[in-house]
């Protein structure tokens, strides 16, 4: 997704906008800019393409000047070009914005300014802005954006400079993220953390609607009615080393290898050996609140949804609640049952997908209390729940999406051991005991992760595939929802999850000799259906690679190649049986060359619709 760095201070700008937008690369982006403010102008340097590219111009054409803004842009509005990246100004040049999110009423805002002689050279809703403040400045900038404020509709994060009042920034947020970094007579603003980590590890998190005004010495907050807002300092505790790859080649894989930790991390405090209880950080969800609770909706997006489905087979069985999973773009359109006797579970890795953050909105109107899964702390979905229950999965910068799944999974076995604590419907000694084995959970992560050179070979043989099939049943179906999607979105192999009982419907039609299937058989109650499918699908002619259990050996006669991991009850068995699809994935995408931090017209987090 779209990128925003600025900073003001006594350094030259440009080298600190360069920096901070090569941390956020990984949201994704089709082109980069920067505006920077010098000896009484606005100068402007925005090219397609990656950021080589404008740091390339840069070497040419250098600029310099304590005042800029920085963007790196994924295209909504208009396609990927030098005149539509940002930053974007008004005709004299004098204003300078970049801006991430959807302004809904541009064409609106176009055509009035139009009217007004107002001139566009772009296709962007984000060039309105410029034209819009310079539409309403009369001496005073705070002024003229809080006027643009109350015209515009839509999601924002957008910040704006001004050759007439060069020592400040106003920026502000509504439904996208931004930060502001605390310096010592300098100050950045920021779409997220590592984009300023190096300068600083005090930041201000901006709340909704927010007007924030930075000067190199000072940081103002602004509510709606234009009160001062004091706000609290947040301290990052995240080393740079976190943010970066750690001597791993890719992200992804640095991610995939951090999910002992991060599985574990994600269960302390929260799951104590021997003890019935979940504690559920400050979560307030009492019996009394449950028994007032007769459906749970879980809403998310890719990833997240799978991690969802997980969620609702683990709920359904421990507590014995309804819950239905929803893909984010569909509940929040098909006008869903919801009302105060609902419980919408969202389960976002960002906190800032706008199709989930609507969802939330959308089941919040309708009187549904809001409990959130989210790993970034701050992040707008997380401020507009009732509770948050966050994943401790550390920074995940690789756009597919790896250890934010499993420790998803974990936070959704923790609200489904609290649910059946609370609710009765598990004893004591079966909490206890399911606990007891989460907490060997990281081991058996680790252990799985030792079957690399295995997996590697495989994806050596088989890069090549056009097709490539996961099937299972009950939890190991969601489980190959997801290996799925990993292996599409990093290798660019079409890949498709089956219920393997439904092969025989149709799909299975498709499957000829040398398919490509990938079985998974963790779950015991239904190991001897599987082998009969995984049987259907050999005597097609495929070539099957199976998941198994440990001591599960009938399957090692049926399949072409078998890869067992550590014996786990089968409701635990997704957060083991999930890695070796995730260095499948990840092997295939090394093997054909692609790019497998920032997979082609991928973004990290997806804030437009
Ligand atoms: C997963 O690998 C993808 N990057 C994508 O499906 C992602 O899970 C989805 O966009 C949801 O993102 P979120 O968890 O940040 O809301």
């Amino acid at each position: 997704m779209c990128g925003i760095v600025g900073y003001i201070g006594s350094k030259n700008s440009v080298p600190v906008l360069i920096e901070g937008l090569q941390k956020l690369e990984y949201r994704g982006y089709d082109s980069a800019g920067i505006a920077v403010y010098n000896n009484g102008s606005i100068s402007v340097r925005k090219y397609k393409g990656r950021l080589a590219v404008l740091e390339e111009k840069l070497q040419q054409d250098t600029l310099d000047g304590c005042l800029g803004i920085g963007h790196t842009r994924w295209a909504t509005h208009g396609e990927p070009s030098d005149v539509n990246s940002h930053p974007h100004t008004n005709c004299s040049g004098d204003i300078a914005v970049v801006h991430n999110g959807i302004i809904e009423n541009y064409m609106q805002i176009k055509a009035f300014l139009i009217e007004k002689g107002y001139v566009f050279v772009s296709e962007t809703d984000t060039e309105v802005l410029a034209h819009y403040v310079d539409f309403f400045y009369e001496g005073d900038l705070i002024k003229a954006v809080r006027k643009v404020l109350q015209k515009v509709r839509g999601s924002y994060a957008f910040a704006v400079i001004s050759k007439q009042e060069p020592d400040k920034i106003v920026c502000v947020r509504k439904e996208n993220p931004l930060i502001v970094g605390i310096g010592e007579g300098e100050n950045y603003i920021a779409s997220d953390i590592p984009a300023i980590l190096a300068h600083t590890r005090k930041i201000y998190l901006l709340n909704e609607n927010e007007l924030t005004i930075l000067t190199k010495d000072s940081i103002t907050f602004l509510d709606e009615e234009d009160r001062e807002i004091k706000k609290d300092i947040f301290e990052v505790n995240w080393d740079v080393a976190a943010a970066e790859k750690g001597g791993y080649e890719h992200f992804m894989i640095k991610e995939i290898h951090e999910q002992p930790k991060a599985v574990k991390d994600t269960m302390t405090s929260r799951i104590v050996p021997d003890s019935p209880t979940i504690k559920l950080d400050d979560i307030k969800l009492t019996k009394e609140d449950l028994e007032g609770i007769n459906k749970i909706f879980i809403v998310a997006c890719g990833t997240a949804y799978h991690a969802g489905m997980v969620g609702k087979y683990v709920i359904e069985k421990l507590a014995k609640i309804p819950v239905e999973v929803d893909i984010a773009s569909e509940f929040r359109y098909r006008t869903p049952i919801v009302d105060n006797k609902t419980l919408t579970i969202i389960v976002s890795q960002s906190g800032e997908t706008l199709d989930t953050f609507a969802a939330l909105k959308e089941a919040k109107k309708h009187g549904s209390r809001i409990l959130s899964v989210v790993n970034v702390v701050g992040s707008s979905i997380a401020r507009e729940s009732h509770d948050v229950l966050y994943t401790w999965a550390g920074p995940e910068i690789a756009v597919a999406s790896t250890k934010a799944y499993t420790t998803q999974i974990i936070a959704l076995y923790e609200i489904a051991l609290h649910m059946a604590h609370l609710k009765g419907t598990l004893s004591d000694e079966q909490i206890a005991e399911i606990k007891n084995e989460m907490m060997k959970l990281p081991e058996m992560v680790k252990a799985a992760l030792e079957h690399k050179d295995t997996i590697q070979k495989f994806a050596t043989r088989n890069s090549n595939a056009a097709d490539m099939f996961f099937l299972g049943r009950g939890l190991d179906y969601a489980v190959a929802l997801e290996g799925s999607l990993k292996m599409k979105e990093i290798s660019y192999i079409h890949a498709e999850a089956y219920a393997a009982g439904e092969l025989k419907h149709g799909t299975i039609a498709l499957i000829e000799p040398g398919t490509v299937v990938i079985a998974i058989l963790t779950q015991d109650e239904l190991f001897e259906k599987m082998v009969s499918n995984v049987k259907e699908v050999k005597a097609r002619g495929a070539f099957v690679f199976a998941i198994a259990k440990e001591g599960n050996k009938e399957i090692e006669t049926v399949a072409d190649y078998t890869l067992f991991i550590p014996h786990v009850s089968d409701i635990l068995a997704p957060i083991v049986s999930v890695i070796p699809l995730q260095l499948m994935a990840y092997y295939m995408a090394v093997e054909k060359g692609c790019d497998v931090d920032k997979p082609r017209n991928l973004a990290k987090s997806v804030t437009v619709e």
